[in-house]
């Protein structure tokens, strides 16, 4: 068990790649908390999981992670039930995808708000911990619609791009204390976000050189490696069946 006495934050960890991760990790002896938007029983339902399954400590906490105050709140409660904060999986994101010359006001911000800016909040809010602590491990969840961009997609790819710059900027700041930052740019993964993607997931899958969509579970082993890297900061690892090389 190699996180055995480290905790986690895994957000949007209720469903799809988010509770992927949290499964993993648990599986792997870590705490996990799993910070969510809405769905209690789903959220609770993953804590079931970590607890049975790994014998590891679990428990939920709804937050919008788009809110600075609410996830400054969120960490506090999780540090007050688990104590230090080891590791952090930004995971949280929504599309509300459009061409861009009709792309409405809320749309863009709201891409933005939940995807780039929650990441911040998340790790402002962890930040003097992992420093004080000199230990600590991030994991931003980009895209490689943030490498390629996508048509339809100009606020999610801005959003995935953004965070590709967050997570060197805050590998070069946190590095002298030990804490590190990584990105993993997932592909086309199947989970609700791209349930919609089904009927055209026959060609889709044509353009992904492995020839098929990924599973939540090949994300989590990239976050799990990158959790464990000690000499690896800085980093977007692609998890994409070979379609951004
Ligand atoms: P999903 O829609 O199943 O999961 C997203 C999770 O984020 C949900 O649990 C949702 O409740 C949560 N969430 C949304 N807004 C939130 C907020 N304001 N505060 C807290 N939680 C919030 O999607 P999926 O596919 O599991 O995606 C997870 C991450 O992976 C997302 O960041 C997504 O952009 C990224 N990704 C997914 C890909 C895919 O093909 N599924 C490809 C590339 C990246």
């Amino acid at each position: 068990m190699l996180m055995q006495g480290k905790t986690a934050i895994v957000t949007g960890a209720s469903r799809g790649i988010g509770a992927a991760v949290a499964k993993k990790l648990a599986s792997m002896g870590a705490s996990i908390a799993v910070v969510y938007a809405n769905n209690r029983d789903a959220a609770e339902e993953i804590c079931r999981q970590c607890a049975e399954e790994y014998g590891v400590r679990a428990a939920s906490y709804a937050c919008d992670v788009s809110d600075f105050a609410q996830a400054a709140e969120t960490v506090k409660l999780i540090r007050r039930d688990f104590g230090n904060i080891h590791m952090l999986v930004n995971n949280a994101g929504v599309t509300r995808d459009g061409l861009v010359a009709a792309m409405g006001e809320a749309d863009f911000d709201r891409v933005l708000d939940v995807n780039l800016k929650g990441a911040f909040n998340m790790i402002r809010h962890c930040a003097r911990a992992f420093l004080v602590a000199r230990e600590g491990a991030i994991v931003n969840i980009s895209s490689v619609s943030g490498l390629m961009g996508n048509a339809g997609q100009a606020n999610y790819s801005a959003s995935k791009a953004g965070l590709i710059g967050l997570t060197k900027s805050v590998a070069r700041e946190l590095a002298s204390r030990g804490v590190r930052c990584n990105a993993v740019a997932p592909g086309f993964i199947r989970t609700d976000m791209t349930g919609e993607l089904n009927e055209a997931s026959n060609r889709l899958a044509q353009s992904i050189p492995l020839g098929r969509f990924g599973a939540p579970e090949d994300v989590a082993e990239a976050v799990a490696y990158l959790m464990g890297a000690d000499y690896v900061t800085g980093e977007v690892l692609r998890v994409d069946g070979g379609i951004a090389m």
